[in-house]
């Protein structure tokens, strides 16, 4: 009998963001942990992240909690939710492209003028939003990588404008990583569009977890364009009036925001706009600034429509 050849597979990963993203939140997840219902982790439930960015809480919560049956995530960036659609449908081709634009970047590792054209050339490409969906997946990942401080930021025609970062040789292609991010992503279901959408895809025990752009702390630091148009204080208004629309309906959530009144003792702005529902401060370590100085420890809010020592079925 033919022996059969045993091809080695990667090791088998815990799947953890596949992005660097503004706002990424694992520095909060510790906070997140305590702040949710106390019978979570005995109880069925579906978990709903209606603005998921690179997944940092998603990824925690479909790790460490055997009893969610389903999640639902959206974004509005809609080549953010390619990304995690061909992830989820197509991990093998995103793999083989990934591998190829990892093993051309890699070589021009020593010239940089090259190393330049190649990563313009891919920019140019990406913008184009014309290859297939796994050629832009894999290129969106690769941008991704290779950019300034993986920042994603377009113009006002949804050009991706961010310049080369100076990574010496990035992980383009984290195969295991990619592989274990399909699998999780089997029982979540992937939208695209505007967070209110989510509520439609809600079972009958839920739980939402808010990560929206934050309101800028001063005029200066202004991350909040992570897709086309702004989200400004009436967003953030908005968002609070469907936040009590779920609490009417009885479902619990979480809100993270920036604390805006720790920087200055007057903005009462998060205060005052959720003044019916718990708000907590947090410790949490900002990742992404432009200016390296600015990066380091400052107070978050976690809001909550619920005393953290209650369960997840009482209303
Ligand atoms: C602070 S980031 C989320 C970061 C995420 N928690 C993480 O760990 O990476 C906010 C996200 O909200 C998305 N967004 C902005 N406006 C939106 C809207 N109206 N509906 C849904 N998503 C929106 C942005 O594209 C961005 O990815």
């Amino acid at each position: 009998m033919a022996k059969l050849k045993v091809t080695e597979s990667p090791k088998a990963k815990i799947a953890k963001p596949f992005l660097k993203w503004a706002g990424g939140k694992t520095q909060l997840i510790a906070s997140i942990e305590s702040a949710l219902p106390k019978d979570i982790h005995n109880q069925k439930f579906t978990y709903i992240e209606p603005f998921v960015g690179s997944g940092a809480v998603l990824f925690w919560m479909l790790n460490n909690f055997p009893t969610l049956e389903k999640a639902v995530i959206n974004d509005i960036n809609e080549d953010l939710i390619n990304a995690y659609r061909v992830i989820a449908s197509q991990p093998q081709e995103l793999i083989s492209i990934l591998r190829e634009l990892q093993a051309e970047y890699h070589t021009l590792e020593n010239n940089e003028e090259k190393k330049k054209l190649y990563y313009y050339e891919k920019r140019d490409l990406y913008n184009t939003r014309e290859t297939n969906k796994s050629t832009q997946a894999a290129l969106f990942i690769f941008l991704n990588r290779t950019c300034f401080n993986g920042l994603y930021r377009v113009n006002s025609r949804n050009l991706f404008n961010v310049p080369m970062g100076s990574y010496k040789l990035p992980t383009i292609c984290d195969e295991p990583n990619i592989l274990a991010v399909s699998e999780v992503l089997q029982k979540v279901e992937i939208m695209s569009g505007d967070y209110t959408k989510t509520l439609e895809h809600a079972g009958n025990i839920s739980f939402f977890y808010f990560d929206p752009p934050y309101k800028p702390l001063s005029n200066t630091s202004n991350f909040n364009s992570y897709a086309k148009g702004e989200f400004g204080d009436e967003e953030q208004i908005r968002l609070r009036d469907f936040c009590t629309k779920l609490s009417k309906l009885g479902f619990k959530w979480i809100l993270s925001n920036s604390d805006v009144r720790g920087h200055d003792l007057n903005n009462h702005f998060f205060d005052e706009l959720f003044k019916d529902y718990v708000i907590s401060r947090v410790k949490a370590t900002r990742m992404i600034n432009a200016h390296a100085a600015k990066r380091g420890e400052l107070n978050e809010l976690l809001i909550s429509n619920y005393s953290h020592e209650q369960a997840l079925q009482t209303a």
